[in-house]
């Protein structure tokens, strides 16, 4: 995520947010009822992500700030925030050059005095432009978008952690093109362009390409969206991090391999993020896999729901959110928060080759614990390993991996990672003994991961 062009310490102050979220939610959920052997079980959605190191999140139409039984959700169980509309193109610049920023301001004022991180959506967008830009074309153009990008991330400037620089760039269907627009016709390098604006105008936020029907990585959309995620990468475009919209509604559904994609796109050197989910009718079982998914891939940062009630959402009639129309909690939230509390689950899916058969490398316990490797499932370009440790309650394992290859998702375990981010150490987090991972080979299919040490304590 690092780039040498940012100021340095804004994951730690993410970090630090997410803390003091968990910590308010801990305190305000004093007095709950703990069930046995969950003592750490959060009641808020927020708070249990964060003691996951994520965010939960909503986006929030600043209109119903102003609703009391709206507000008592919101302030209660999420600690990250999207404007609905707020921050799109039209609300923010109605006529050129004069820009509008009052609702935005309002809600960033309320996230802020809620601890609440904020993402931004959305600097450069075909849609809900507003008339004169519709008319633009050309350079004109390109010169209106750059600028609205610069004003727009200057103007929030130390007050937004993530960017959807550029929203829904792709076409949908088998052609794996971008789609067609007055910003596409000005030249295929307008994407870039926004994203190397928006890094000038706040170097330490992340920026993000944002994107719907980039789920399923089968299809030609997400492949062509990773592609140019690779590119930029490769020619040092400032791109952080890919928000994958996942709007479960009507033409699209949660897809098996969701897991993958999130995973695939980490391995680029990126975050993801869920950032607009709503399900059609909020079945529990997807809800659950959603959650299960994100934490399982490190890189995955936090969940953002499309709206707290069903009477919210931009889909109402398709009841897809977590809470009821009078504020209820629904079975879908029950589940996503219970998966949240239960922490991951290791990754499932079809291994394609069978696991590995080498001598898993178990050190002498010299740091009163031992750690034994369990090799897992093998895929054609990952694969996935469990540790167990034994002879400690709590305990830290240094891991260190072969580079090129490079892990991609932990679980049951708090991770940290020295420089050259081939070197993990893994402490434990109250969710048992064994802990795992799944490890992109990046072209070397054989080495496998070495237990450097076991310290108890
Ligand atoms: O506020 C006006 C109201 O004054 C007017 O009477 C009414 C009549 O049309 O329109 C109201 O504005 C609407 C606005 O939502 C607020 O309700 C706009 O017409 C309507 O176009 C707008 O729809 C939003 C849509 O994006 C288009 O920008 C939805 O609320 C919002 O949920 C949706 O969000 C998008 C994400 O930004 C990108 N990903 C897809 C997602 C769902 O479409």
């Amino acid at each position: 995520m690092a780039n040498s062009s940012r100021a340095p310490g804004r994951s730690r102050r993410l970090r630090a947010a997410l803390v003091v979220s968990a910590a308010v939610g801990l305190l305000a959920t004093a007095g709950a009822v703990v069930l046995p052997g969950s003592a750490s079980a959060a009641s808020t959605l927020g708070a249990s992500a964060a003691e996951r190191g994520r965010y939960f999140g909503t986006a929030v139409a600043v209109s119903r700030l102003n609703d009391s039984a709206y507000t008592t959700i919101l302030n209660r169980e999420f600690n990250q925030v999207t404007a609905e509309n707020e921050m799109k193109i039209d609300a923010l610049q109605p006529n050129q050059g004069q820009f509008n920023y009052g609702n935005a301001d309002r809600l960033v004022q309320h996230a802020r005095s809620q601890g609440m991180l904020v993402r931004g959506h959305t600097l450069a967008w075909h849609s809900q432009q507003p008339g004169w830009m519709q008319n633009m074309s050309g350079t004109t153009l390109r010169n209106a978008m750059l600028n609205h990008v610069t004003q727009v991330a200057t103007h929030f400037r130390g007050q937004i952690e993530w960017w959807d620089v550029v929203n829904e760039a792709f076409a949908d269907g088998s052609s794996g093109a971008r789609r067609d627009s007055n910003l596409q016709r000005t030249g295929n390098d307008w994407i870039e362009a926004a994203f190397r604006a928006a890094r000038q105008a706040d170097p330490n936020a992340d920026l993000c390409y944002n994107d719907y029907n980039i789920d399923n990585w089968n299809d030609a959309k997400t492949q062509a969206v990773y592609r140019m995620v690779q590119d930029f990468k490769s020619r040092g475009v400032p791109i952080d991090c890919v928000g994958l919209q996942s709007h479960f509604t009507g033409g699209s559904n949660y897809p098996s391999n969701y897991r993958t994609t999130l995973s695939s796109f980490a391995a680029l050197g990126v975050d993801v993020h869920i950032t607009e989910l709503d399900i059609r009718n909020a079945p529990t079982d997807a809800y659950r896999n959603v959650v299960n998914d994100c934490l399982a891939v490190a890189r995955c940062k936090g969940i953002t729901v499309w709206g707290i009630r069903d009477s919210d959402s931009w889909r109402s009639s398709e009841n897809p959110l977590l809470f009821n129309g009078s504020g209820q909690k629904k079975p879908a939230y029950d589940a996503v928060l219970a998966a949240l509390n239960n922490g991951t689950t290791p990754p499932t899916g079809n291994p394609t080759t069978p696991p590995p058969t080498g001598n898993p490398t178990t050190p002498p316990p010299s740091g009163g614990c031992t750690a034994t490797v369990t090799p897992g499932q093998v895929w054609g370009d990952r694969y996935n390993t469990s540790v167990t440790v034994s002879g400690a309650s709590t305990w830290s394992v240094v891991v260190a991996i072969t580079a090129p290859q490079k892990i991609s998702a932990t679980w049951s375990g708090s991770p940290t990672w020295d420089s050259s981010g081939n070197v993990m150490t893994m402490r434990s987090n109250g969710s048992g003994n064994t802990f795992g991972f799944t490890t992109m080979m990046n072209g070397n299919s054989s080495a496998r991961p070495q237990i450097r040490s076991c310290t108890a304590g």
